[in-house]
């Protein structure tokens, strides 16, 4: 357990000349993230440029799976970087063997994959094979859903009026959202399980009424990231891949998130017993690089002819390569397995905090993805969203980062440790946040 210490103000004297340099010549939506300026990054700890020592509870936004600068994936960076970065789509010694490593490691339909550099490629890339191969036209997503800030991925998020979307429009035509099952917040004003999946019956009906019955595919995260990690009822899932199946319309899963151990299993799918069509994934599947990649079976994957679906530095031999060692990394030092354990004790942690403090509306823990969701009192569930922000700023100033609150009301703050973190750190963490509770209740 490395020492957490901060020696000077935050933001230190060192920092400041850095950010204003970013107020200044970057545009303000860049950042919206506590005042740290990083040097250094290691497992799960940050070094700021003043030597400050955070515990990282942010894993950059999800990616850092193995841990800050994994030494072994820092060599294959260094003796790739002497050989070959890019050469477009040309075959390189590394992309074949990350695709078929892919394959190797989701269920047996999905038999090629594309590799690619940011997850809203992968959505985009999985939305056009779905209208090509089915020859329909209406794509469904949920409220709440966020797959990407690019147009196509952004039409199919799940909040019109949200910061990242009002004032965009209009967006893509065919792509419409339906209820997601937020149990915490019931669009129906149910309680689960009581509800008997309520918003199930009501997509149905969403169906026959807000299409055309042309639909190429359904569209979800297996959790919703950005919208709180909310965390499905697991019938729904089911249930939703059953309606699919029936009416063949294709099921793409979103995991660009919720890849490669975060969910304490290797794909956040295998928790609901669901096998989608599409897959994309992104994020932890290299904790570094700009990879991404869209799995899928073949049938569909190859619809489109040669060189209509490149990318400039999709696959390129430098993310590829990083990605494979990160992929060994994650199985062989049982980083899947860790993430369950120690996820299930943050739970019950904040779980206990959540009986202690007025504040803490609802916890959700899935692996090591969780969500505090912060309300004015537990009785009306009123979000909290200033609240929300003090908290993230007060555990900066005691040595602990977290991401910018998230979520429909910006209320839910995001706690996604690299996969590498003992308990004894997690617990030094809720450590801090537990004071923060006690002085801001
Ligand atoms: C579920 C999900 N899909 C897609 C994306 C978009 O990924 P990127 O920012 O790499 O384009 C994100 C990013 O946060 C995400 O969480």
């Amino acid at each position: 357990m490395v020492e957490i210490s901060i020696r000077t103000e935050l933001p230190g004297p060192k920092a400041r000349p850095y950010l204003e340099v970013a107020y200044r010549y970057e545009p303000r939506s860049m950042s919206d993230q506590v005042p740290i300026v990083w040097r250094r990054a290691w497992r799960c700890y940050v070094e700021d440029v003043d030597g400050n020592v955070f515990l990282d509870f942010s894993s950059g936004v999800l990616v850092a799976n193995v841990g800050h600068s994994h030494p072994e994936l820092v060599e294959e960076i260094r003796d790739q970087a002497d050989r070959v970065i890019n050469c477009y789509d040309f075959v390189n010694e590394y992309r074949p063997l990350l695709a078929q490593k892919l394959v190797e490691i989701t269920p047996p339909n999905l038999d090629k994959a594309f590799i690619l550099t940011t997850g809203s490629e992968t959505t985009e890339a999985a939305v056009k094979l779905a209208r090509k191969y089915t020859g329909r036209k209406e794509v469904v997503s949920f409220y709440g859903a966020f797959h990407g800030r690019t147009y196509g991925a952004m039409s199919l998020g799940g909040k019109r009026s949200g910061a990242a979307t009002k004032g965009f429009g209009p967006f893509v035509p065919g792509f419409m959202q339906a209820p997601f099952p937020y149990c915490y917040r019931c669009p129906f004003g149910r309680e689960y399980p009581s509800c008997d999946l309520q918003c199930f019956k009501f997509f149905q009906h969403f169906v026959e009424c807000a299409t055309e019955g042309d639909i190429a595919a359904v569209i979800t995260e297996t959790y919703q990231g950005g919208a709180g990690s909310i965390i499905p009822p697991r019938e729904w899932m089911g249930e939703l891949e059953a309606w699919c199946r029936r009416n063949d319309v294709l099921l793409i899963l979103d995991e660009v998130q919720a890849s490669f151990g975060r969910t304490g299993k290797l794909f956040g799918f295998e928790h609901f017993g669901v096998t989608p069509n599409l897959l994309c994934l992104g994020k932890g599947i290299s904790s570094t690089l700009p990879v991404s990649a869209l799995v899928g079976e073949s049938r569909i994957m190859d619809v489109l002819s040669p060189g209509t679906l490149s990318s400039t530095h999709g696959g390129n031999a430098l993310g590829a390569r990083v990605a494979l060692k990160n992929i060994e990394v994650i199985l062989r030092d049982g980083l899947v397995e860790n993430a369950a354990q120690v996820g299930e004790h943050m739970a019950g942690r904040f779980s206990e905090m959540r009986e202690e403090f007025e504040s803490l509306g609802d916890v959700r823990f899935m692996g090591l993805v969780g969500a505090l969701e912060i309300v004015r009192d537990k009785a009306d569930r009123e979000p909290a969203p200033d609240l929300a922000v003090e908290i993230v700023r007060r555990a900066y100033g005691k040595g602990l980062l977290m991401i910018a609150p998230i979520g429909h009301y910006g209320n839910v703050l995001r706690i996604a440790p690299p996969l590498v973190i003992s308990e004894e750190e997690a617990e030094a963490g809720c450590a801090i946040l537990h004071e923060v509770f006690q002085e801001v209740s």
